[in-house]
C-alpha cells in the first residue's frame, strides 16, 4: 500500500487524451480533461523553459501596531488586497486574468518568526461579479449571497478562532478583515489562501493563494541552503483555453454546474508555465507546496538525482529522508535539499510523473561552500497511543446518482451545516480513525492543529456498510518515513482507515476540518469541529 493506485489513479484519469510520453519530447503537460465545455489550450505547443522562475515579492509592512492584550510589544502590520489582475503566465501567451493578493501570479510572500506575531488586513478589492461559474445549489453559495466572497486562512497556522478565516465569516468586495498571526509555532512553510464557504475552489483557483514562511533558531543553527539557495515551489495545475484564459468547467446540468474534481492542462510554478531556474552545482534548499484543487503530484528529478526531505507539513523531520519520489496531496508540503554539485553545466528538470514541471540550469561552478547536510534535524518525541483520552471514528462518504455521477462528499456522513459534533478538550489528546469508504485518496486537513499519523490499514467498505464492522484486509502499514513529522494534511487512502493522534493545544472556539481537495470541500466536505475549554476540576 506503499503507493496508492488511486491516487494514481487520480492523477492517469485526466491523461487519457495525453500524447505519447516520455517528458523528453514537447511540454509533457496535463492533456485537456475529458468533457471540456470549452476549447483548451494544447500544452504541447508551448515553448519548454523560456521564462524565469519567479522568486516571489516579500510583503511589506507599512506600520506597527500593538499586540492584542499589549500596552508595549508593537508588531507588523500588513495589508493585503485582493485584486483582478492580468499576469503572463507564459512568454508565448496573452496576458491571462487572475485574482490576486498581489500584482502578479503569485502573491506576496509573508515571513516571520517563531513567537513574532503579526496583523494583516486582508482587503477585498475585487470586483462585484465572480469570472468562475459559481454553483447556487451548494450550501453557503445560495443566490441570495453575494457572487463575490471572501476570507483568508492561514493553513497550518495555530491562531485564535476569529482570525482562522472561518468559512462563514467572509466578506464582499469593498470590505476588508483584519487577522492577528501569533506565530507560536515551530518554523515551517505555511500558506494562505481563500475558504470561502461554497465557491472556495473557484477562489483559490483564480489564484487567491500565497505562502508564508515562520523562521527560527533551531533552523538558523542547521546551517540549511539560505537566501538565494533557497527556492519556494508553489505547485497548482490550471485549465487554459486556447487564448490562454482560466476556465473553470462545469458538470452540464446548468442547475448544479459543480463537478467534482478540477483537473488542469497546465501547472503553475510559481505563477509560471515551465519555467527555468539558473542554480549552482551545490546543494538547493527547495520549499514545495502542492496548492491545486485536486491534483496530486508525483515529483521526481532528472539525472539519477534524489531529494533529501528535512521537512513536512509542519517542520523539520526528525532525521533527513532520501526519496527518488515525492508525493504530495493538495495542501501538503515538502521541505527538500537538492544537491547539484554532481551536474555542472547540465540542465535537469523536476517532472510529476512524465510532465515536466520546472528546469534548473546547473552552472559550472559554485560561488560558495555549502555546508554539510546534518544527520539529526528536529527531535520529535511520538505521542503514545496511551495518551489519547478519546478515540473517534469518523468516516469519509461519497454519494453518486443512478447515471454514477459524483453528487456530493461527507465527513461522517454529515453535512456541514449539522450541528457540531466534534469537541475536543483544549490541551486533550485524541485519535481520529479516518475510515475511507470511498475509491480515492483524500488529504484530510485540521485547521488549527498538527498531528502525527500513526497508521493505515486497509479494510472492506462493503461490510462496514452493512454492519458497522471493520473488517480489515491486510495488516497495519506505518506512516512512511517523510510522514514521521509534524503533519496537519493527511492522505486518507481509498478503502482505509488511516489513524492520526492530535493534542489540541492552542486556543478554545470554532475551526473546521476538511478534505483539501477544494471541490470536495465546497460540497460539503468539511465540517466544524469545536475546541471547549477543560471542564472545572472535579471534587476529590
Ligand atoms: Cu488549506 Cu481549511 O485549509
Ligand atoms: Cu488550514
Ligand atoms: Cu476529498
Amino acid at each position: 500500500m506503499a503507493m496508492n493506485v488511486y491516487s494514481r489513479r487520480r492523477l492517469l484519469k485526466g491523461a487519457l487524451l495525453a500524447p505519447a510520453f516520455p517528458f523528453s519530447v514537447g511540454a509533457q503537460m496535463h492533456p485537456p480533461p475529458e468533457g471540456m465545455d470549452r476549447p483548451s489550450l494544447d500544452p504541447n505547443t508551448l515553448a519548454q523553459f523560456v521564462d524565469p522562475l519567479p522568486l516571489g515579492e516579500p510583503a511589506r509592512s507599512l506600520r506597527m501596531r500593538l499586540a492584542p492584550g499589549s500596552a508595549a510589544r508593537r508588531v507588523p502590520f500588513y495589508r493585503l488586497a485582493m485584486r483582478q489582475i492580468e499576469a503572463k503566465l507564459h512568454r508565448d501567451l496573452p496576458p491571462t486574468r487572475l485574482w490576486s493578493y498581489g500584482y502578479s501570479a503569485l502573491s506576496p510572500i509573508l515571513e516571520t518568526r517563531s513567537g513574532q506575531g503579526l496583523w494583516v488586513e486582508w482587503a477585498n478589492e475585487l470586483p462585484a461579479g465572480h469570472f468562475l461559474p459559481v454553483d447556487h445549489s451548494l450550501h453557503g453559495a445560495e443566490p441570495d449571497k453575494p457572487q463575490v466572497r471572501t476570507v483568508v486562512h492561514v493553513h497550518g497556522a495555530r491562531v485564535p478562532p476569529e482570525s482562522d478565516g472561518y468559512p462563514e465569516a467572509w466578506f464582499e468586495p469593498g470590505r476588508s478583515l483584519v487577522c492577528y498571526y501569533p506565530n507560536e509555532q515551530d518554523a515551517a512553510m505555511l500558506w494562505y489562501h481563500d475558504h470561502a464557504m461554497g465557491i472556495n475552489r473557484l477562489n483559490v483557483y483564480a489564484g487567491l493563494l500565497g505562502l508564508f514562511f515562520i523562521r527560527d533558531g533551531f533552523e538558523d543553527r542547521l546551517s540549511l541552503p539560505s537566501g538565494k539557495y533557497e527556492v519556494p515551489l508553489l505547485l497548482c495545475d490550471r485549465l487554459l483555453d486556447r487564448g490562454g484564459q482560466l476556465y473553470y468547467p462545469v458538470s452540464g446540468d446548468p442547475k448544479a454546474p459543480w463537478i467534482p474534481e478540477l483537473f488542469g492542462n497546465i501547472t503553475l510554478v510559481n505563477g509560471k508555465i515551465l519555467p527555468y531556474l539558473d542554480v549552482e552545482p551545490r546543494p538547493y534548499r527547495l520549499r514545495i507546496l502542492n496548492g491545486s484543487n485536486a491534483r496530486f503530484y508525483y515529483l521526481g528529478l532528472g539525472g539519477g538525482l534524489v531529494f533529501q526531505q528535512i521537512g513536512s507539513d509542519q517542520g523539520l523531520l526528525p532525521a533527513p529522508v532520501s526519496r527518488k519520489e515525492l508525493t504530495l496531496a493538495p495542501g501538503e508540503r515538502a521541505d527538500v535539499l537538492v544537491d547539484f554539485s554532481a551536474h555542472p553545466g547540465r540542465p535537469l528538470v523536476l517532472h510529476s510523473d512524465t510532465s515536466a514541471l520546472v528546469q534548473f540550469r546547473v552552472s559550472r561552478v559554485a560561488s560558495a561552500q555549502a555546508a554539510p547536510l546534518p544527520k539529526a534535524l528536529r527531535p520529535l518525541d511520538r505521542i503514545p497511543e496511551a495518551a489519547a483520552v478519546k478515540t473517534r471514528r469518523l468516516t469519509l462518504n461519497e454519494y453518486v446518482d443512478l447515471k454514477g455521477n459524483t453528487v456530493l462528499m461527507l465527513l461522517n456522513a454529515t453535512r456541514w451545516h449539522m450541528p457540531v459534533t466534534e469537541k475536543p478538550v483544549l490541551g486533550s489528546t485524541e485519535i481520529w480513525e479516518l475510515v475511507n469508504l470511498t475509491g480515492d485518496t483524500h488529504p484530510i486537513h485540521l485547521h488549527m492543529v498538527r498531528f502525527q499519523v500513526l497508521d493505515r490499514r486497509g479494510f472492506e467498505p462493503f461490510t462496514y456498510e452493512t454492519s458497522k464492522t471493520l473488517r480489515y484486509t491486510g495488516p497495519l502499514t506505518p506512516p512512511s518515513p517523510d510522514e514521521m513529522g509534524w503533519k496537519d494534511t493527511v492522505r486518507a487512502e481509498a478503502k482505509a482507515v488511516t489513524r492520526i493522534i492530535v493534542r489540541f493545544e492552542g486556543y478554545t472556539g470554532r475551526y473546521v476540518w476538511h478534505c483539501h481537495i477544494l471541490e470536495h470541500e465546497d460540497n460539503d466536505m468539511m465540517r466544524p469541529y469545536e475546541v471547549i475549554a477543560a471542564p472545572p476540576q472535579a471534587q476529590s
